[in-house]
């Protein structure tokens, strides 16, 4: 608490006296309306330069590591195609049900590690239902998906033995995927496999030349797709659920939301909790000529740009009273899953699996973070990620 306490208070700062920094090869910008001026004016400030260097390693070329080109807009728009209006309903059906049946299972214990029982696996069934994509089983998918985000996004240091780790699993999840597209497609032609996904819904696209994707463009989307959605999840839970655990008043609002089933006020505590500590702080883009805001601030071309996104949530001219946790704010200047032409595809699945995965944790009687070291939120080994966050409650049978 201290230390988020002291970085917001050094982003209030920056945002009064310098709300643009130049550092060497970079910018960090902290004000919510050059951040998002930022965000939107994708042909100014790039993003192949950032991700596609690394996503074109890993799983072949994809959306985020594209600017606008026709590939890009081809291919955001089949896979915008693939999700229909029903599928919301059906998400909140996999996630509420496995949500439950985990959250059931820790009752008689009193104590649940939230991440490897809970906001971990939710992800693998949301993989292995609605995408078509479990992997070979669910450890080895959650480790696949781990090692290539970490290498694509976050390995800033260039650490070789990640490096080598994730070139080994991208190598494994590309066979898997050519594997299962193959099988998947002959058994569709058969009319053994009637099932749907998004795996499937893809291959039946191809059938119509407007939205075909020969294999390879199925296994680079796919791969893309799912990459972003296990530990982008699972974290975001961990960081809501302690910024409301370290809350009384506000996880005692958040419980009888959950208890009454307001979702609606549930997604707003959890939502504004996010706030607080989002997976995402900042987004990288490329100064692609020398150009500058409609502040006046200038920006020269080849350089990289950090746009703070959350000191922009904390900016007063967007946020009224920042510091205090409301859940009266209105959903459209939260930056939590981007903003313009790269905001998360999968924001409508966020909005429901995140609010889920902490609706079943705080309808738990007596909820509270485990007493010292056990309680304590233990990270893996890039220190990116949690891999342990246990909590304690009253046992009930069930
Ligand atoms: C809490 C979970 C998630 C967070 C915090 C998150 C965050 C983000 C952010 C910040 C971006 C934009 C990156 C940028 O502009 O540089 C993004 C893009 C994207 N996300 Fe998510 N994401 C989450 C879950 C998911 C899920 C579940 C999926 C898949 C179902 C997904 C798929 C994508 C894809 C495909 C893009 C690229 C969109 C494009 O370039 O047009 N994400 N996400």
């Amino acid at each position: 608490m201290l230390k988020q306490k002291l970085t917001l208070l050094v982003f209030r700062l920056l945002r009064s006296f310098l709300p643009v920094v130049r550092f060497g090869k970079n910018y960090f910008v902290f004000r919510h309306r050059d951040v998002t001026e930022i965000l939107d004016r994708d042909t100014d400030f790039t993003i192949s330069q950032i991700n596609a260097p690394n996503i074109d390693k890993y799983t072949g070329p994809f959306i985020l590591g594209m600017d606008r080109s026709p590939q890009e807009t081809r291919e955001s728009e089949i896979l915008q195609k693939a999700v229909k209006r029903d599928d919301m309903a059906w998400i909140e059906k996999i996630v509420s049900q496995a949500a439950s049946d985990l959250v059931d299972k820790a009752r008689p214990s009193g104590s649940i590690d939230m991440v490897s029982e809970l906001s971990l696996v939710i992800p693998w069934h949301f993989l292995d239902q609605y995408c078509g994509t479990p992997g070979p089983d669910m450890p080895t998918m959650q480790h696949w998906m781990r090692s290539i985000f970490y290498n694509v996004f976050l390995n800033f240091s260039n650490n070789e033995e990640q490096i080598k780790e994730a070139e080994k699993v991208a190598a494994e999840l590309h066979q898997y995927l050519d594997q299962l597209i193959l099988e998947k497609q002959e058994a569709i032609k058969k009319g053994t496999y009637d099932g749907d996904d998004l795996l499937a819904r893809l291959i039946r696209m191809q059938d119509n030349p407007a939205t075909h994707l020969d294999n390879d463009g199925i296994r680079r989307n796919i791969s893309g797709v799912i990459l972003g959605a296990v530990d982008t999840i699972s974290k975001s839970a961990v960081n809501i659920m302690s910024q409301l655990l370290m809350r009384p008043h506000a996880l005692r609002g958040a419980q009888e939301a959950a208890k009454n089933n307001d979702f609606v006020l549930l997604s707003n505590y959890a939502f504004e909790a996010m706030r607080f500590n989002p997976f995402n702080p900042v987004l990288l883009r490329h100064v692609e000529h020398d150009t500058k805001l409609s502040s006046g601030k200038r920006f020269k071309k080849g350089k990289t740009v950090w746009s703070v996104v959350w000191s922009a949530m904390f900016d007063p001219n967007a946020f009224s009273n920042p510091g205090s946790f409301r859940t009266d704010r209105s959903y459209k200047n939260y930056i939590l899953f981007g903003w313009g032409m790269h905001r998360c595809f999968g924001e409508y699945v966020n909005k429901l699996e995140l609010p889920i995965i902490c609706r079943e944790l705080l309808k738990l009687p007596n909820l509270r973070i485990a007493p010292g070291k056990e309680g304590k939120i233990i990270y893996d080994s890039t220190g990116a990620f949690p891999d342990r966050f246990v909590l304690k409650f009253d046992p009930e049978t069930p």
